[in-house]
């Protein structure tokens, strides 16, 4: 069972999931401003799909998917995922971050006491969080390990630590089989157009200004999101119960590296002059400006624990898998027309009302 699995990072774990295994995958949505079928669009008519539209908080509807379907494993991803909404608006993060999370473990700590024999001891409840929890590091630290201290800055981050926390205490306390996994940022398909990323591939090709935060010089640690997606799926089968793991992509840049990459790409792939644009490159339409609350400086994963001991590293650099990136941006321009004019919603409320 996957939580979140219409959003950028779960949809793109059920597809290459169902790619590489018969194993059915229920799916459990609450289809929020993220979650978009559309990314799903490949399972249509695919039995071993199940999307079920509804709330990790809401226990009822839990309860009756766990005791039909017997999942042997649930992997969280449902949460609310952008830094900048949750300076805006904290209230969402507090209620999916934490107090969904929490009515979650309660769910699936009555279900996995109730397994019996293997089923018991196979089953797993894998948490997917984030590097933001360790907060933010200066040039020259070192790179977040497992052992970091969790100092989380953002109403995002402090809602991701609460939940982490919480199914720390379900494994301490009550013995509930956990893994955690603290990623840094993904890009890849499907990525929802409120990201850095997205944003300035979709902003570039419509001629508009590619906003930098600031200086520009603040460093994320960049992993393509289908690296992510296999290293939880070894962390699943192989990770041991109770550990954290750390994925990243050794791939650190400042975001004023990230954009004259992804405009250099751009210039290659769709020349402004194509697309009746009165630019020679899209570099120049880097503009700076207000920075983000708070906004931490520096993100980098030291991800050498899952090398070691599960033997994961990732596929792609950074230029293979941004250039992937914006091919498929480039060939899917009905999924961006849906997502920008925000017609997926509209059909969201027609398939399911209110
Ligand atoms: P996203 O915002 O694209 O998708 C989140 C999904 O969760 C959406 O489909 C949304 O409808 C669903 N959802 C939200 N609240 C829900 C609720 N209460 N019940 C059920 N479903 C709900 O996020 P993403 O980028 O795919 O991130 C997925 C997970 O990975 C998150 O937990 C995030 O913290 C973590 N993460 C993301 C990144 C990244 O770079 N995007 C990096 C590390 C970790
Ligand atoms: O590190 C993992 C995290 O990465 C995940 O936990 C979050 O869910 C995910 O959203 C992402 O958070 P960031 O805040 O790092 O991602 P975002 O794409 O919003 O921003 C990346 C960097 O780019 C960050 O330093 C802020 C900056 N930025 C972002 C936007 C949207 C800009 O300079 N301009 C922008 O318009």
């Amino acid at each position: 069972m996957v939580t979140g699995g219409a959003g950028f990072i779960g949809a793109n774990f059920v597809l290459d999931w169902l790619a590489q295994h018969n194993e059915p995958v229920i799916n459990l949505d609450k289809l929020t401003y993220a979650g978009n079928l559309d990314n799903l669009a490949g399972l249509q008519g695919d039995t071993r799909h199940m999307f079920v539209r509804g709330d990790i908080g809401d226990t009822v509807l839990v309860d009756r998917l766990l005791a039909e379907h017997r999942p042997r494993a649930i992997i969280n991803f449902a949460a609310e995922s952008h830094v900048d909404r949750s300076i805006h608006g904290p209230g969402e993060f507090i209620q999916t971050n934490i107090v969904g999370t929490f009515h979650l473990l309660e769910s699936v700590r009555a279900y996995w006491e109730a397994l019996e024999g293997e089923a018991k001891e196979r089953f797993r409840f894998l948490q997917v969080s984030t590097d933001e929890v360790y907060g933010s590091l200066t040039k020259e630290a070192p790179s977040f390990r497992e052992t970091s201290r969790y100092e989380p800055n953002s109403p995002y981050s402090a809602s991701k630590a609460a939940g982490d926390h919480l199914v720390r205490a379900y494994h301490h306390t009550y013995g509930l089989p956990v893994l955690t996994t603290n990623c840094s940022n993904n890009y890849g398909p499907y990525h929802f157009p409120e990201k850095l990323i997205p944003l300035c591939i979709l902003n570039a090709l419509a001629g508009k200004p590619l906003p930098l935060y600031g200086d520009g010089r603040q460093v994320r640690d960049w992993l393509y999101v289908k690296d992510h997606c296999s290293a939880i799926r070894l962390v699943l089968e192989k990770g041991c119960v109770g550990e954290t793991y750390n994925i990243g992509g050794w791939n650190e840049k400042a975001n004023l590296d990230v954009v004259r990459i992804l405009c250099d790409i751009l210039d290659e792939l769709a020349p402004p002059t194509t697309r009746d644009l009165p630019l020679t490159t899209y570099r120049s339409l880097i503009t700076f400006v207000k920075d983000r609350p708070g906004h931490d400086r520096r993100y980098a994963i030291d991800a050498s624990k899952l090398k070691r001991e599960l033997g994961w590293k990732p596929q792609e650099t950074f230029e293979t898998g941004l250039r992937k990136t914006i091919a498929w941006y480039l060939d899917n321009q009905s999924w961006v027309a849906n997502v920008t004019s925000g017609a997926y919603r509209n059909w969201l409320d027609k398939q399911y009302g209110t």
